[in-house]
């Protein structure tokens, strides 16, 4: 358990037991007990709830994580036996209206890897390839890009998933590869709408997609069945669903499930 977390489960236990003290000074005076009980339970849970999903996602908005990419990345290497997949990714960093020297307050969410301002998508494509010799592509708007703000970007997301709509992207030519790795963040639960674009655009018959996402809760949301939907005759895996604080640390995963796909063990 790293101190985020220590932190994000203290903070909770001490709302959650304020609430239950609270509620205990109103119990001795209320006049109907069983009513008081129910309530101090329903605002327990509350606080809790609160305290379990709230502050990782007051922790995206507000801060940056600053780590040494050389410190992080495995030593192990993976030889891919046969074609090599095509990384393509999708992230913040490049398709949101940055200022080049973007800080760490207005790039919240994103990391700070040696110095170098980064999305947290664009991080784990970097390792991978890194790892594996792997090519990488960044899915890139032609268009609009997101708002710089965190909590703006997150409702034009909204929007658009409401709308399905596709913003353009540049071309990524996936004919020459078998199979994809396709890293990418949860939005609301979905794809962001740039990565339906790229897999529309693009004729996936007869290939893999590999599956890496990253998130600030857990899970894959809806995104598996979505890429099954736009890429129906591709075989699609599930591989990593990484919480957005664990990626500096994911190396070593990511060695043993891309070695894992290559010899078939999924
Ligand atoms: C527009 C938007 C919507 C998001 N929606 C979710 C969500 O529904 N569930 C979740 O767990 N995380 C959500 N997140 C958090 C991202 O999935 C997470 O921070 C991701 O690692 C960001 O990757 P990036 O830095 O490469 O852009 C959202 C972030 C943004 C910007």
């Amino acid at each position: 358990m790293g101190s985020a977390d220590l932190h994000r489960y203290l903070a909770t236990a001490v709302l959650t037991l304020g609430v239950i003290h609270g509620g205990m000074h109103g119990f001795w005076h209320a006049k109907r007990k069983k009513l008081a009980v129910v309530g101090i339970v329903i605002a327990s849970i509350i606080a809790f709830a609160l305290g379990i999903f709230g502050v990782p996602f007051l922790n995206r908005q507000k801060r940056s994580v600053e780590i040494s990419y050389a410190e992080k990345q495995p030593e192990a290497i993976v030889e891919w036996q046969g074609n090599k997949p095509l990384v393509v990714y999708f992230t913040r960093m490049g398709n949101s209206n940055f200022e080049p020297d973007v800080d760490a307050v207005s790039g919240a969410s994103l990391l700070i890897s040696d110095g170098e301002m980064m999305g947290n998508n664009q991080l784990l494509a970097k390792m991978i390839c890194d790892i594996t010799g792997f090519e990488s592509e960044a899915i890139t708007l032609t268009g609009e890009k997101y708002p710089s703000s965190y909590s703006d970007t997150i409702v034009v997301a909204g929007d658009e998933l409401k709308e399905q709509a596709r913003p353009g992207v540049e071309p990524i030519d996936v004919s020459e590869y078998d199979s994809i790795i396709l890293v990418y963040p949860l939005w609301w639960g979905s794809i962001p709408m740039p990565v339906a674009t790229f897999l529309e655009d693009n004729d996936f018959d007869g290939k893999t997609i590999y599956l890496i996402i990253t998130q600030g809760s857990s899970g894959y949301g809806n995104t598996i069945s979505e890429i099954e939907e736009l890429c129906p005759n591709a075989k699609v895996v599930p591989g990593a669903s990484i919480y957005c604080e664990d990626i500096p640390d994911a190396g070593n995963q990511l060695v043993n499930l891309i070695s894992s796909w290559n010899t078939g063990q999924m």
